[in-house]
């Protein structure tokens, strides 16, 4: 092959060359447009009922199933990576008809707040506030026929976010998708004096098949139909423009889109359009896609964690929510990401 020489180049008149700032690492970081902070990361964590059970999830390779009396192992490892928030889910033994499980003060949500609280002063504990873990049907709210009534269920939706925060819940969040949730469970919250405590609320939340492993995780599958009548139709942009706008109305300080990926249109635009901080869930789904191909060995594991993270942010995600919390966290530290 022929070397040219340098004057032999060829040089276009260009006037942009936006290669420019690309041409080198250091430029590169110089002009970053997105930036991450570990302040932002939330890491979801599964809580059940029992002793000394710490199960990884099949569906979720990486992830567990923690007993109360084991969290605190976790969350030392979260503090550890410098992931100071979490969101927990609840795993009861016990499910009946009216999910009695998500709001008595024995629940094993609020028996894992009261034991964490005590031992991690500097952690940050949000609460995922829905029915479905607990109702033996497993639907996100009380049945009338084969349908989910919508106002009763708001009443014990408020109950079970008061036994959160009564419990010692910093942050309650809804994600039930009943109409007027972040209404009653505002009313509720204030009527008892946690007017300070903030409402997250699951708005733009898709009726969406990325949430299997969830299901399998928490076995909170639905024993009939599906989630259709309460969480929103992927087909819509608008509707949930609406329900984000409803949410605020209502009093949620946060609103999270969900799931992330496949979903960062949404996260754009209604981040353009409101003045609260927007959430994105890289939901189950997302997280076992990644593991199991990175297994297979047809990705990059970690720079395919790195890539998504970002493209949430880039988007206009103030908050990212992900079972990859540990890992962004400690990419971060080694400047591998940022
Ligand atoms: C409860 C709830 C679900 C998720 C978060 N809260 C499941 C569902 O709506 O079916 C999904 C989280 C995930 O997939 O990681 N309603």
């Amino acid at each position: 092959m022929k070397v040219t020489a340098y004057e032999e180049w060829i040089k276009m008149d260009l006037i942009q060359r936006p290669r420019r700032l690309r041409s080198s690492e250091t430029l590169r970081k110089m002009v970053r447009e997105t930036r991450m902070d570990k302040s932002s990361l939330i890491y979801p964590l599964f809580v059940k009922e029992g002793t000394g059970i710490e199960e990884e999830i099949p569906s979720m390779e990486g992830q567990y199933r923690y007993s109360v009396d084991r969290l605190p192992y976790e969350l030392e490892r979260l503090e550890k990576a410098g992931v100071t928030k979490v969101m927990l889910f609840g795993i009861p033994d016990h499910k009946d008809e009216v999910g009695s499980g998500a709001y008595s003060p024995d629940g094993i949500v609020q028996r894992a707040l009261r034991e964490a609280k005590k031992r991690f002063p500097d952690i940050y504990f949000i609460t995922d506030v829905c029915m479905c873990e607990y109702t033996s049907h497993g639907h996100c709210g009380v049945l009338c026929g084969h349908d989910v009534n919508n106002d009763e269920t708001l009443k014990l939706l408020a109950k079970t976010a008061l036994s959160h925060v009564e419990a010692g819940a910093d942050m309650v969040a809804p994600s039930d998708m009943m109409d007027g949730r972040i209404r009653a469970i505002r009313e509720t919250l204030d009527e008892a004096g946690h007017y300070m405590t903030p409402v997250m609320s699951y708005a733009v939340k898709y009726a969406s098949a990325f949430y299997g492993p969830f299901r399998d995780a928490a076995g909170s599958a639905p024993s009939f139909g599906d989630r259709k009548s309460y969480q929103m139709d992927y087909h819509n942009r608008r509707e949930g423009m609406k329900e984000a706008l409803t949410d605020i109305e209502e009093g949620a300080d946060i609103i999270m889109v969900k799931p992330a990926m496949s979903y960062l249109d949404m996260v754009s635009e209604i981040s353009k359009a409101v003045n609260v901080p927007v959430a994105a869930y890289s939901v189950s789904g997302e997280y076992a896609m990644v593991k199991a191909a990175a297994k297979m060995g047809w990705i990059d594991e970690e720079k395919i964690i790195c890539e998504m993270a970002v493209s949430a942010y880039r988007a206009g995600a103030q908050i990212y929510i992900t079972y990859f919390a540990k890992e962004l966290a400690q990419f971060m530290d080694e400047g591998r990401i940022g």
